[in-house]
């Protein structure tokens, strides 16, 4: 692992024996602190075992008689078909996944999508953990104000929902939440049609009216709004609140969806919401577990669910910071060994502290900012270290990420029988833009797990709003060209991926 050094580069006569103190001291205490970093310390050969494993569970979660028990659950999305720019029209898209939720008005046309309008609405905290009506009428309430201001009573524009939960997709409008996660645990949905329960609090209103839904996970509208752009674009990942991807599987590899059978020779393929945030929750990643990591997991609303996206994603890494502090500071390795109230207080290093620390220009003031605000005092050797702390966890984040996003690119390429793929992901997610070094690092680490590909990385804006407008308008699309054929205005020659939409029986 790297220290990274920085003192001040002047050195006068008169600070030489102060700054060779200072020296040693660093030297010192950051040779005791590697070693309570040790365990975060993931080498190349660690990460090709755990996409290895990783492999594994994508079979695993894909297969007939194993998805119901697999902890990477490989959910199918009925998306068959990435878009081909012809797709056209006015669309409202809800985006709910974070700690935000988003209400927009989209237009799609030849040349792009276009956000008219869009309006943040806050989820109270109780909110998050109150019942499923109270969600579903606030969410109602919300886009009926949206709808209102924007003139669009009048018309029932056909709605993209983007839900960034795991959801068993029965149909592209109807899709059942397996299990809640991201700090949200509203009672009375698990096991329910969300799109039902959305439905309904629209009806128990009764002042506006929407058109047809479709449903989408945050990855897959990533990778459809970044479609439209790059039509190579065939990976949607989000490394965010939550960490997850999807990606292009081959039809006959989803084994788990029944009705959906594929000639000899034919390449038809469906996009899989991979849920790779539950990697690891059946013990698959034990031994590289921390005591920080297992503590985080304890003090969550959900223990034992999403491991990897608990040692990933926004939602974890400040609080995985906040517990190696204290540790090192009780170990009086930090900060004279005396902690603060608010250091002791779950939740108070936000993970964006991470992302303002590890600057290059302004990491240093903005560290001691940090420290001051938590009631903390630091010396120089404390900011060095907190740095270190920071990027130990971060980077282990991104390599990570990396081991998973290289098991969906190599098996992309094995799938294809390729010597070689060229392909695209479409990334989203504030641990990814806003970190300065992380999808550097993440870049670098997959290019190196998976050498005979070559991935072109297109950060999306605004991608998961419009990519539910792109999904619906691709389901609109095909739906026509499935009514003109039905009434034998076609002849039947469309294009593979779109023959079988929508699914007749999903399982
Ligand atoms: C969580 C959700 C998943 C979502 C991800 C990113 O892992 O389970 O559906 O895609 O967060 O928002």
């Amino acid at each position: 692992m790297f220290i990274k050094i920085t003192l001040p580069l002047i050195v006068t006569v008169r600070t030489f024996p102060s700054f060779v103190h200072h020296l040693k001291t660093l030297l010192s205490s950051s040779l005791q602190v590697q070693k309570y970093l040790e365990c975060f310390h993931l080498p190349l050969e660690k990460l090709q075992e755990i996409s290895a494993r990783l492999k594994k569970d994508f079979n695993r979660g894909l297969g007939k008689h194993t998805h119901h028990r697999a902890a990477v659950k490989m959910l199918p999305t009925f998306v068959t078909a990435t878009p081909d720019g012809t797709e056209k029209g006015d669309f409202l898209a809800l985006d709910l996944g974070g700690t935000n939720f988003r209400v927009l008005h989209i237009r799609v046309n030849e040349d792009e999508q276009r956000v008219m309008k869009s309006q943040n609405c806050a989820i109270p905290q109780e909110m998050m953990v109150g019942t499923g009506e109270q969600l579903f009428d606030h969410i109602a309430a919300c886009l009926g104000e949206f709808v209102n201001s924007q003139d669009l009573k009048g018309q029932t524009l056909p709605l993209g929902f983007t839900f960034s939960f795991p959801c068993e997709q029965k149909e592209i409008d109807k899709s059942i939440l397996i299990r809640w996660t991201k700090g949200f645990n509203c009672s009375g949905v698990e096991g329910e049609d969300v799109v039902k329960l959305l439905k309904e609090a629209i009806h128990r209103r009764g002042d506006y009216d929407i058109g047809s839904v479709a449903m989408v996970n945050d990855t897959v509208g990533t990778m459809m709004s970044c479609g439209y752009k790059d039509q190579s674009c065939e990976i949607g990942m989000i490394i965010g609140t939550g960490t997850n991807a999807c990606y292009m599987e081959e039809l006959k590899n989803v084994k788990r969806v029944e009705g959906m059978e594929v000639k000899e020779g034919e390449n038809r393929r469906m996009c899989i919401n991979t849920e790779w945030g539950g990697f690891g929750d059946d013990g698959a990643l034990k031994d590289i577990l921390t005591e920080y990591d297992e503590e985080v997991d304890r003090t969550s609303i959900n223990p034992g669910i999403h491991t990897f996206e608990k040692m990933i994603s926004g939602m974890y890494l400040g609080e995985i910071v906040r517990l190696v502090l204290v540790k090192l500071t009780q170990e009086k390795l930090l900060f004279n060994g005396e902690t603060s109230k608010a250091l002791l207080t779950p939740g108070t290093f936000e993970t964006r502290f991470i992302s303002e620390i590890e600057k290059e220009d302004k990491g240093v003031e903005n560290t001691k900012k940090i420290l001051a605000d938590l009631g903390l005092t630091s010396n120089a050797v404390d900011l060095h270290i907190v740095r270190l702390i920071c990027d130990t966890i971060s980077s282990r984040s991104a390599r990570l990420c990396a081991a998973a996003l290289a098991t969906i690119v190599n098996r992309i390429r094995v799938n294809r029988k390729l010597d070689h793929l060229k392909t695209t992901v479409g990334v989203d997610g504030a641990v990814y833009r806003k970190h300065p070094n992380f999808s550097e690092e993440l870049q670098d680490m997959v290019r190196r797990l998976a050498p005979q590909c070559d991935i072109n990385f297109i950060v999306s804006e605004d991608g998961s709003g419009k990519g539910a407008a792109m999904v619906t308008a691709v389901a609109q699309n095909v739906c026509i060209l499935v009514y003109l054929l039905h009434t034998n205005v076609l002849t039947p020659t469309l294009p593979h991926s779109f023959s079988t939409f929508p699914p007749q029986t999903a399982q």
